[in-house]
């Protein structure tokens, strides 16, 4: 069966600065793969490029037998790529239901916008939508279902990170891709952000999953296919173990007098 995702020699200069050299890779479905390297390594550039928010300067993203390279984001979305950003997007005013609700929009026929203001068959898919939601936030966790009703401005970090992949997974990816997720958490969130990841694997058996992370606890959690990046470039790719005594990646991460001392 063809891949999925299929990068193949993507390369992205901004100016002098190549943050993506030449990089190819693809994950099947149901497959997890964490993407690891140092800050600036081209991460999140590699995002940018497969969800359309940055058209590649040379090469290929191939996604569910199409090619959406340079495809503009909202085509990716409803594609079936879902994302969340190193940065909180969230609506800060908006209550945890509307963020959902708002990642929704790309199933609906009228638009979220729509439904708002139009009586009828879009209200009665705007009643659709929060049962939607309502059911996708009680199965992310039950306290982010408790706090609905609340902006999502004063959710705790780790709920707010929470809600970013619930609101992802509103568009029914087929394939998620989740830009740091344990930023900022700590050791017991990250926990449970595992167990999130985890739980979300075993409930979607055909969900594929991209991980950037710099947390090494997550990463091991889910080590079958990893791969590192460096100043633009693959530099190792294979199951976690391999990747991490991988000469190469040690330089990228202590240095390389650390690896020569
Ligand atoms: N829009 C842009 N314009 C110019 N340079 C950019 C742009 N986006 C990214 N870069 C540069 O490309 C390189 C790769 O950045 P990127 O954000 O992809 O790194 P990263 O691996 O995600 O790093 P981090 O771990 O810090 O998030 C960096 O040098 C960055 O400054
Ligand atoms: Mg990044």
């Amino acid at each position: 069966m063809s891949a999925l995702l299929e990068v193949t020699d993507a390369t992205m200069r901004f100016g002098g600065l190549v943050a993506l050299n030449a990089v190819s890779f693809s994950i099947g479905r149901g497959e997890v793969l964490a993407v690891i390297g140092p800050n600036g390594a081209g991460k999140s550039t590699l995002f940018n490029v497969v969800t359309g928010v940055y058209r590649p300067t040379s090469g290929q993203v191939r996604f569910d037998d199409a090619d959406i390279t340079g495809r503009p984001s909202h085509e990716v979305v409803a594609r079936g790529i879902g994302r969340t950003f190193q940065t909180s997007r969230l609506f800060s005013d908006l209550s945890v239901l509307d963020n959902v609700i708002i990642g929704m929009h790309t199933r609906t026929k009228t638009g979220v916008l729509g439904a708002l203001f139009l009586p009828g068959a879009s209200r009665r898919e705007m009643a659709a939508c929060v049962e939607t939601a309502e059911i996708l936030l009680k199965a992310s966790s039950g306290d982010l279902f408790e706090q609905r009703h609340r902006p999502a401005g004063t959710l705790a970090q780790a709920d707010r990170r929470r809600l970013e992949i619930a609101r992802a997974l509103a568009s029914e990816p087929k394939l998620l891709l989740l830009d740091e997720p344990s930023v900022g958490m700590d050791e017991v969130e990250t926990d449970a952000l595992i167990a999130d990841i985890s739980r979300l694997r075993t409930e979607r058996p055909e969900l594929s999953v991209i991980l950037i992370e710099h947390d090494m606890r997550v990463v091991e959690a889910f080590p079958d296919q990893v791969m590192c990046v460096d100043y633009g470039s693959k530099i190792a790719e294979g199951d976690f173990a391999r990747v991490k005594s991988d000469p190469r990646v040690q330089e990228a991460y202590l240095g390389k007098a650390a690896v020569h001392a």
